[in-house]
């Protein structure tokens, strides 16, 4: 007797939503998404975070209409397209008419609904395994829909569900990305006590970031954009020192929708160029608008993966708004920053991922549920910052008999604006070293504060970069040759980039069958062990298969031979050769971040110190 037998739609649709309803989160992202194909312009969201499970969103869309009411939670029902040429024109978020049956197979499901053509709406009530319960519905034009109890029947997958912090922190993130992509759209995201987020709507999603990260400036952004007759490319690029070891705030969007792209990613990474090390990324939003036809949307089941047609084109685009972007910046003196989230001090080398994490979000308490949503964790005292103003006077505490002492600077610093000059005029003079790590000059009539540490990395690499350039790397010849010994699998292709080895300064011939003997190292690297140096090459360059002499890996190599060889703490420095340093350091493509996205400086200005001063 045969053993093969069809499945129950109920559990095919249980098997779906496994890929589809993976948290609440997923449900949110859902029901969302519905909601904006339904044309709504205001959608509220409230999600119970004593009972997770309960999600409510709301909208003043199209409605459903009573005759598809009972449809729309059938698998493969769908009003966004009826044939399979449709999918290459699709703009719309959904598509593949499975969600709500998905949903609705894991959970209990309200829906109140009115159709724009009707008078009288529906309410139904739909629990799996039960019949579903119909009703007339009196309320306004557009559609509730209310999950609860979700996984209540798949007790596997609710196991799978992490802590109500964490789910909670997907779920704001989830309705965050959506709001990115869609500024025009209001949205109101609360639990049953409070409110957490509300958005008005914007014109743009450069107004759309400044509502969500309150913290931010239109300082803190660099704004781009290219264009063609059927693309765009957008670009907003956080401050470069404010880079992150992960992605966490690199955002893609095409065609509106939130997407992963590893491809996109890179061009991001290559657009940084040798500004930043390829171990830290810069917060960036893209938003590439495209003719629909150009990607196929349909290769994931959440949508989060999108298929290019054209991926070098767009590479190429992306790399270069972004290069662009970065050009912005490099052109702009940093002062002290205006935002008290983020003092301009990631350390990008640390291995933590949260350097440089950006503000809690909006909302009556950010600062809680951004805590209990586990958001940015690890920077308490900035989430718990208040606020400042942008400008200087009245700074919280203040009063006349308690003069300011200069353990509040970092507040004042705080509270100033970035200034947008090139390079400010004046002359330079270095007038004090402080800590044994950082310079102090006198610019013009402002007072600069120079970390001469990473300022010296940046003028190393950009030294180290323009011999690479002109092929006329400085080397020392070794005393007494090194013996460099790699596994037999790699000597081979190290014996093939041994020409390219040589245009970075380090000179071998091949001794043996898995030995090399090195005679010179760059000189730059003098004093350092030239088997570490060779060592950290051929692991950046997975074991010399790839190129050497591949810009990305040259730039690696330079930023940490420049580190390596710049002035360290306590390494005392004299007033000539800090200026001397500093005249260097101006003379550079990119003066006021070193290699890893640190800055080199810091400005405090005439104008500023008078206004601290009240004068
Ligand atoms: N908020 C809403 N307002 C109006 N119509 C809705 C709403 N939510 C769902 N619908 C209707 O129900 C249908 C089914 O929704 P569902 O999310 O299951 O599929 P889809 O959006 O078409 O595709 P996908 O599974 O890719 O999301 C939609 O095609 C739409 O016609
Ligand atoms: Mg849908």
């Amino acid at each position: 007797m045969g053993i093969i037998r069809e499945l129950p739609p109920s559990l095919v649709n249980q098997i779906a939503a496994g890929e589809v309803v993976e948290r609440p989160a997923s449900v949110l992202k859902e029901l969302v998404e519905n909601s904006l194909d339904a044309g709504a312009s205001r959608i509220s969201v409230v999600v119970d975070t004593t009972e997770i499970g309960r999600i409510e969103v709301r909208d003043n869309g199209s409605g459903i209409h009573k005759d598809d009411v009972l449809l729309a939670f059938l698998r493969h029902a769908t009003s966004k397209i009826s044939s399979y040429g449709d999918l290459s024109s699709v703009l719309s978020m959904g598509f593949r008419g499975e969600a709500l049956a998905s949903i609705s197979s894991v959970s209990k499901v309200t829906l109140e609904t009115r159709h724009v053509s009707e008078t009288v709406g529906t309410r139904l009530l739909l629990v799996p395994g039960e019949s579903p319960e119909i009703s007339d519905w009196h309320g306004p034009v557009g559609t509730s829909l209310v999950v609860r109890d979700l996984f209540f029947n798949v007790p596997v997958r609710k196991k799978y569900l992490k802590s109500q912090q964490t789910e909670q922190g997907h779920l704001v993130e989830t309705l965050t990305r959506l709001a990115m992509g869609f500024p025009e759209i209001q949205f109101d995201l609360a639990t049953p006590a409070r409110k957490i987020l509300s958005l008005e709507s914007r014109e743009s999603p450069y107004l759309r970031l400044l509502d969500l990260y309150p913290a931010l400036s239109e300082e803190d952004l660099a704004v781009h954009e290219l264009r063609g007759d059927d693309w765009r490319v957008q670009v907003y690029l956080l401050r470069p020192d404010r880079v992150r070891k992960d992605r966490q705030y690199q955002h893609l969007f095409i065609n509106r929708r939130w997407i992963r792209h590893p491809g996109l990613f890179e061009a991001i990474t290559q657009g940084a160029g040798g500004r930043l090390s390829r171990d830290v990324h810069v917060g960036t939003w893209v938003y590439l608008d495209l003719p629909p036809e150009k990607l196929d949307v349909n290769v994931h089941p959440t949508k989060r993966e999108v298929r290019l047609l054209e991926g070098d084109r767009l590479f190429s685009l992306v790399r270069r708004a972004v290069d662009e972007s970065f050009a912005l910046f490099d052109e702009r003196v940093p002062s002290p920053t205006s935002s008290p989230a983020v003092p301009p001090s990631p350390v990008p080398l640390s291995g933590s991922t949260e350097e440089g994490s950006l503000p809690a979000f909006r909302g009556d308490n950010p600062v809680t549920f951004a805590r209990e949503a586990g958001i940015g964790q690890g920077h308490p005292s900035l989430r718990e910052a208040p606020r400042p103003g942008r400008k200087l006077p009245g700074l919280p505490g203040w009063t006349p008999e308690r003069p300011p002492s200069f353990d509040r600077l970092p507040e004042i610093l705080k509270g100033l604006p970035l200034s947008g000059r090139m390079h400010p005029p004046g002359e330079i003079r270095a007038v004090g070293q402080l800590a044994g790590t950082y310079l102090l000059l006198t610019w013009g009539e402002d007072l600069a504060i120079v970390d001469w540490h990473t300022a010296h990395e940046r003028i190393n690499y950009e030294r180290y970069r323009r011999q690479i350039d002109a092929d006329g790397v400085t080397r020392i010849a070794l005393l007494f040759p090194v013996v460099y010994r790699v596994p037999l699998t790699v000597a081979d292709h190290l014996d093939t980039r041994l020409e390219e080895l040589s245009r970075i300064g380090f000179d071998l011939d091949r001794t043996g069958p898995d030995s090399f003997r090195v005679r010179s190292i760059p000189f730059l690297l003098e004093g350092e062990d030239p088997v570490t140096a060779l060592e950290g090459l051929r692991d950046s360059s997975s074991n010399f298969e790839v190129p050497v002499l591949r810009s990305d890996r040259i730039d690696e190599l330079l930023m940490t031979v420049s580190c390596h060889r710049s002035v360290r703490k306590n390494d005392l420095l004299d007033l000539v050769d800090g200026e001397r340093l500093v005249r260097e350091l101006l003379e550079t493509p990119h003066p006021y971040t070193c290699p890893h996205g640190r800055p080199t400086m810091l400005r405090l200005s005439r104008e500023d110190l008078d206004q601290w001063f009240g004068r």
